[in-house]
């Protein structure tokens, strides 16, 4: 495919890590919530961020989680060209719905479209890492995956860097609330337990096959009782405000089933049907409704494509 001008468009998608029970390894790709950006290939040689709306974030590109995951590609990919970079910057960074993964998996895939698409999706993720190292302090691609890829992925290792899809049932949606409360994802790792009861770990990791297994049998209730997360939501839901009951009146509407999304504060679930996942936003919304606190809440199906190109 020919890019006019030698640009290209896109919308890099938020997405949900985590799952529940499926804690750095599970993630989805959300729909129509995402950061713009424009690449182009320029003469001079690097990396340059020209543009950056929205939010205030460095232009270095070496302090930028788009600026490094490029940087990544083109140490390895050597063009004879350069890439400017402009980012419209709509998903809140801290927000727990994958702001630093948009970025990071934006640039490198437009990149790699413009180059005329040299690298696979598991590469592009690993050059895409490196942005997300910058955000996070480590290396995780809970979030990059379901970016590159769409739908649900499983990352199966850092090492080497394996990532499985995961199908998704056709009727599935997503509804996120984000309690504009700012929650640092080292701060919310910094707070986990280094070791866990085996007990706790055995409920985990069955409700992560059956999760799994659900997916690929299109087994709502199935799922629904797979979204159960004992090892890390009980020590990070004390940081978000109401979370208990956000999942309380979230289930009694229908939802089959509630969560942190990422680290917070934002929090998802997951509904058969659109009509259900809107009156489950509602739910949420009267929740916060009742605080101080300001929010914003998002109905989406799930987005099986990931990254898009947009005129
Ligand atoms: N899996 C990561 C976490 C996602 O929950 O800490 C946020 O980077």
């Amino acid at each position: 495919m020919a890019y006019i001008n030698n640009e290209i468009k896109i919308l890099s998608p938020a997405t949900v890590a985590n799952v529940s029970c499926g804690f750095d390894v599970l993630g989805f790709c959300l729909d129509n919530v995402g950061d713009e950006m424009i690449l182009r290939k320029t003469e001079e040689k690097g990396i340059r961020i020209t543009k950056i709306e929205g939010y205030n974030l460095p232009f270095e590109a070496e302090l930028n989680v788009a600026g490094v995951s490029a940087l990544a590609l083109i140490k390895d990919a050597k063009p004879e060209c350069g890439f400017e970079i402009e980012i419209y910057k709509k998903i809140k960074p801290g927000s727990g719905i994958g702001s630093s993964s948009a970025s990071a998996a934006g640039s490198v895939w437009a990149i790699n479209e413009l180059l005329g698409k040299p690298y696979n999706t598991t590469q592009l993720t690993a050059f895409a890492m490196k942005g997300e190292a910058l955000a996070s302090g480590s290396e995780h691609a809970d979030n990059l995956a379901p970016v590159l890829f769409g739908g649900f992925t499983l990352v199966k290792s850092l090492s080497p860097l394996q990532i499985l899809e995961i199908p998704t049932p056709f009727e599935l949606y997503a509804t996120i609330i984000h309690p504009e409360i700012e929650i640092k994802t080292s701060e919310s790792r910094a707070i986990l337990p280094k070791e866990i009861p085996l007990k706790n770990a055995i409920t985990q990791w069955a409700n992560v096959g059956s999760l799994v297994h659900a997916m690929h049998t299109n087994d709502y209730n199935l799922l629904g009782q797979s979204l159960n997360d004992v090892i890390v939501e009980p020590y990070r839901s004390k940081l978000i405000p109401h979370f208990n009951a956000v999942k309380t009146e979230s289930l009694k509407t229908g939802a089959l089933g509630v969560g942190i999304s990422g680290s917070g504060p934002s929090i998802f679930a997951l509904s058969k049907g659109k009509k259900t996942a809107e009156s489950v936003a509602e739910a949420m919304k009267n929740v916060y409704s009742k605080t101080d606190i300001n929010f914003n809440t998002y109905v989406s199906k799930i987005n099986t494509q990931g990254i898009k190109i947009l005129n």
